[in-house]
């Protein structure tokens, strides 16, 4: 099975797989600079807090491109950061890689325009290279926590897809595979946009994963009923204290995995860990539009007139979550001693 990556960096720019149009529709579609890259992110062509940030730094390196000769000076002045840090305000990878970029520009800031261009070109392919090994080392880390034959529920889509490949959550269940497992998925479609339902059953059903689809409102049902061994999702942000904003609707999954007695798992690169926020009420939480709730597909739902709201993420409180898988090891409470301990490094780095 070929080895799935949404994103590519071509000769003309960045190539994606458009994540809109699937499952119906594998296209591909070039972004040429800043500008299309930003909407690419806003219009979730390319989604997922990891893929996010990759797509924003090879962005950053085609916006000091178009620049050309002036991309030295201009790095510096130019928007190209502001621009792309304002698509989607919870991915911390989103910041993370932009903040390494502008590093690695003022680094060589004095090179000719080339061999400037040359350095940001190759730090963007790094973040990328380096998500791609993080996830792996995440299904490591986090396979022995899935048994022989786990029905594992998932939200939203943390998986290759979202990533640079290989994915976080789904890393850690393809790991589970990879090391003899049976595996079978619980794909919570995840409203409005349809992540589980659309992205998650596609990906994993073209490896042979069993996979079910299941309604939001349906896993207090299956929990009950006992049909589930454990939950699994990414995140988007993961304040010093664990608290941990992700996909909405997965607070409410860890609350349900509280009073059911279940194991409530997040797997997430060191590049998510936002040790600057000291809880997640510090998180700023990305609102999307109405129209996102009231049409699907297109389609009008709710009558006309009726008001929707649209928060693209919560934040789960840190004492849901049983244990936080990164590629650095799988962490448990007390959270913040362990988040410190694999991130710290990477923080003092940020400016
Ligand atoms: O709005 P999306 O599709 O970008 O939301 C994605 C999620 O919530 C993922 O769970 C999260 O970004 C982790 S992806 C490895």
């Amino acid at each position: 099975m070929e080895h799935l990556q949404p994103l590519r960096l071509a000769e003309e720019g960045l190539e994606l797989l458009d994540q809109r149009r699937l499952p119906g529709h594998e296209t591909w579609f070039c972004c040429r600079d800043e500008e299309e890259v930003a909407r690419a992110i806003e219009d979730l062509a390319v989604r997922g807090a990891p893929a996010i940030g990759i797509a924003a730094a090879y962005g950053y390196y085609l916006g000091c491109r178009r620049l050309g000769a002036t991309a030295r000076e201009a790095a510096a002045r130019h928007p190209i950061k502001g621009r792309l840090a304002a698509t989607r305000p919870t991915a911390r990878n989103l910041f993370w890689a932009l903040d390494r970029m502008e590093r690695v520009a003022r680094a060589n800031a004095t090179l000719d325009p080339a061999s400037f261009l040359e350095r940001l070109r190759v730090e963007a392919a790094s973040i990328h290279r380096e998500d791609i090994a993080a996830n792996r080392a995440i299904g490591r880390s986090g396979q022995p926590l899935i048994h022989d034959g786990a029905r594992v529920l998932t939200h939203c889509n943390a998986g290759a897809l979202a990533t640079g490949g290989y994915g976080t959550a789904l890393g850690v269940l393809r790991a589970a595979r990879e090391a003899g497992k049976r595996v079978n998925v619980i794909a919570g479609e995840t409203r409005p946009l349809l992540q589980g339902s659309r992205l998650t059953a596609w990906e994993l059903g073209r490896e042979g994963f069993p996979v079910t689809v299941i309604t939001d409102g349906m896993a207090a049902y299956f929990m009950g009923r006992r049909e589930v061994d454990v939950v699994l999702v990414g995140a988007d942000r993961i304040a010093a204290n664990g608290d941990t904003a992700n996909k909405i609707g997965t607070y409410g999954l860890a609350l349900l995995t509280a009073i059911h007695g279940l194991p409530f798992y997040v797997a997430a690169p060191i590049s998510t860990i936002d040790l600057s926020m000291a809880d997640g009420s510090q998180i700023a939480i990305e609102q999307r539009s109405a129209g996102e709730v009231v049409e699907l597909a297109g389609a009008r739902l709710a009558p006309e007139g009726a008001g929707a709201a649209n928060p693209a993420f919560d934040v789960t409180p840190h004492r849901y979550l049983t244990a936080i898988i990164t590629e650095k090891g799988v962490i448990r409470p007390p959270f913040a001693a362990g988040l410190a301990r694999v991130a710290g490094r990477e923080e003092e780095m940020c400016p």
